[in-house]
């Protein structure tokens, strides 16, 4: 089987192949962020426009780089929700103009569950058919922080969020306030990896509801010490950012082990953007005592492997969407 992948649900034109056996044949991103230099953020204008001019020649270049033809496919999937809506419609109109003319069938994919999928992509580091349920998922991206309990293969229970911001969106606001562009996550870690995070001790979280996540204080702090120690940035930058690094990190793993000592759960998995992160990757592994998967290399942010994995799963169980699939803003698990 040949499976295509379709993701543009923000800023990124993604496309990829893989097989029935979950291996990845190609994968291909565009990313849109040099265009929102002069703008501090994504504009969804923008997104959508430069979707329609970019997804054929991505769909192109994933089909030639696995050596395959549109003839050759055998299932598309797409991301359907939750995104951007002029970004969303460009993948799904895209998907279903190809199944129409192919003949193919269509399913349509949570971003969401793409995410947790990722787990999955060439079995690394979880076998799709030997993994042990149930699994505590922790997605946290730029738009997200959700813990998830995975009681079996595409079955999901919602346990707690962030009341506000993301915690990807929080290290992307402390980047901008410190001049740098989106995303911010990225240079916080590089640029904090020789700091000392123990320079300055940023609030930790002290929410009553253990499932819940808050970041909004810790960005508000972030930005406030900030302008109150401009002289410090010259002489302890990497300092800085290791501290605030650290505890955003912290939040997250303390709150998701306790979370997983309640709920008994065989094995952790970490999902998002925000996954990638080093130090969370660390932390992680020496602080828990149940197994912690996060995504392989390149797999964390959004992609269009991990639409095409979750899709298969979905057309296993014996789904299909239709012509009809429509793009959402807002989609739960
Ligand atoms: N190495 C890293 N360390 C920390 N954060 C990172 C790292 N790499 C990426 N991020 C963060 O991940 C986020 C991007 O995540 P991702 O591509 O999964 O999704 P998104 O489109 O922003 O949000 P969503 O998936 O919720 O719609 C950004 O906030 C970025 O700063
Ligand atoms: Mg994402």
């Amino acid at each position: 089987m040949n499976i295509l992948g379709i993701e543009t649900s923000c800023d990124d034109t993604a496309a990829a192949i893989i097989n029935e056996k979950g291996e990845v044949l190609s994968n291909v991103l565009s990313s849109q962020t040099q265009f929102y230099k002069d703008y501090g953020g994504i504009v969804p204008e923008i997104a959508s426009r430069k979707h329609a001019e970019l997804i054929g020649y991505v769909i192109e270049e994933a089909l030639k780089s696995a050596n395959r033809t549109l003839n050759d496919l055998n299932l598309i999937a797409v991301t359907y929700g939750p995104g951007l809506i002029g970004s969303l419609l460009i993948g799904v109109e895209a998907a279903k103009a190809i199944s129409f003319a192919k003949e193919i069938p269509l399913i349509g994919v949570n971003h969401l569950e793409g995410h947790i999928y990722s787990l999955f992509i060439n079995n690394k580091p979880l076998n799709i058919e030997r993994v042990e349920f149930p699994l505590l998922i922790l997605i946290v991206s730029g738009g997200h922080t959700e813990l998830v309990l995975m009681e079996e293969h595409i079955r999901y229970k919602l346990i707690g969020e962030t009341r506000d911001d993301a915690a990807g969106e929080a290290l992307d606001k402390f980047a901008r306030a410190l001049g740098f562009e989106y995303p911010g996550g990225p240079v916080i870690q590089k640029i904090g990896e020789k700091g000392d995070p123990s320079f300055f001790h940023f609030p930790r979280l002290s929410l009553k509801n253990p499932y819940e996540f808050s970041f909004s204080g810790l960005k508000t702090a972030g930005i406030y010490y900030l302008k109150k120690h401009e002289k410090e940035l010259k002489t302890h930058l990497p300092d800085i950012c290791a501290s605030f690094e650290d505890a955003l990190t912290d939040i997250l793993v303390n709150r998701t082990l306790k979370a997983a000592k309640a709920l008994k759960v065989k094995g952790i998995g970490i999902v998002g953007g925000v996954s990638a992160n080093k130090r969370l990757r660390k932390k992680f592994k020496t602080r828990s005592k149940i197994p912690v998967y996060f995504p392989q290399k390149g797999f964390s942010t959004d992609n269009a492997a991990m639409i095409a994995i979750n899709g298969l799963m979905h057309y296993k169980n014996g789904e299909r969407s239709n012509l009809l699939l429509d793009a959402v803003s807002r989609l739960n698990l």
